[in-house]
């Protein structure tokens, strides 16, 4: 079965506008490598009406950080999916930092899946263990748990897009290896096969994430059962971030 490979930059709370639109700007002079691979940009949400703007006309696609789970309402801060519908075609949900940092659950980050695609958004789950979980032999049970609940009395659909991001590898410089990332994504993929079914699992596409660089992804993509990266810090520098997009194009044409 073949599926697009999907590349992804998470620029994470980085970028004013005015930084962001000359990102943009400076990865749009990288050649164009047509649409073999799906390109998809994720900056801070006050960029994404002036970015929607530069990309028209080219083949990236526009995706937000996360959302909340209403409609609208007296929800001071947070970004509503209607607001991101028009803008975006993807968000990112249950980022390792989001659950960190700002107390996300497994509960909430499923309401948020759901609401994503009443919402006409395709969501890009995030999922990973720790350091602590993986030292412990739990890697395994964290994954199934984490894909159950994010995913529970969602209907079954190929636009889902998952990231497997080990906490220990995000923004460490220490990415797992192209091997142990293919064992923890096929585990990813037949969790969904038993939870959906495995003719739709075999069409989600699941990408890993963490320290990717143009140095790495073809570590990751030469594995059979990674459709791509979600990139955070080397999606920053838009010659790297071309790489790694070329790269993906070319590695998997050849498989
Ligand atoms: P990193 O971040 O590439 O900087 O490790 C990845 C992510 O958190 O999505």
């Amino acid at each position: 079965m073949m599926r697009n490979p999907l590349i992804a930059g998470n620029w994470k709370m980085n970028t004013t506008l005015d930084e962001a639109i000359v990102l943009v700007q400076d990865m749009l002079k990288e050649k164009e490598d047509g649409d073999s691979v799906e390109k998809v940009i994720c900056p801070p949400f006050i960029s994404l009406p002036a970015i929607k703007d530069l990309l028209k006309g080219t083949s990236f696609k526009l995706g937000a950080q996360n959302m909340y789970f209403e409609d609208k309402g007296a929800y001071t801060g947070e970004i509503s999916p209607l607001m991101l519908s028009a803008l975006c075609d993807y968000v990112i949900l249950g980022h390792s930092e989001r659950r960190h940092y700002f107390m996300e659950n497994d509960e909430t980050v499923n309401k948020k899946v759901k609401k994503a695609f009443e919402s006409g958004l395709k969501p890009i789950l995030c999922v990973g263990e720790s350091l602590e979980d993986n030292e412990a032999g739990k890697t395994e049970q964290i994954i199934i748990g984490q894909v159950e609940t994010d995913l529970a009395n969602v209907v079954p659909t190929g636009d889902l897009v998952i990231a497997y991001e080990p906490i220990w590898a995000i923004g460490t410089g220490k990415a797992a290896t192209g091997k142990q990332a293919n064992v923890t994504i096929n585990l990813i993929r037949r969790t969904l096969a038993d939870q959906w079914n495995k003719e739709t699992a075999q069409k989600v596409r699941i990408l890993y994430g963490g320290s990717v660089t143009g140095n790495n992804i073809g570590e990751f993509i030469a594995e059979s059962d990674i459709d791509g990266a979600l990139v955070g810090g080397a999606s920053l520098k838009a010659v790297e971030f071309s790489s790694i997009i070329k790269q993906a194009a070319n590695l998997k044409s050849t498989q």
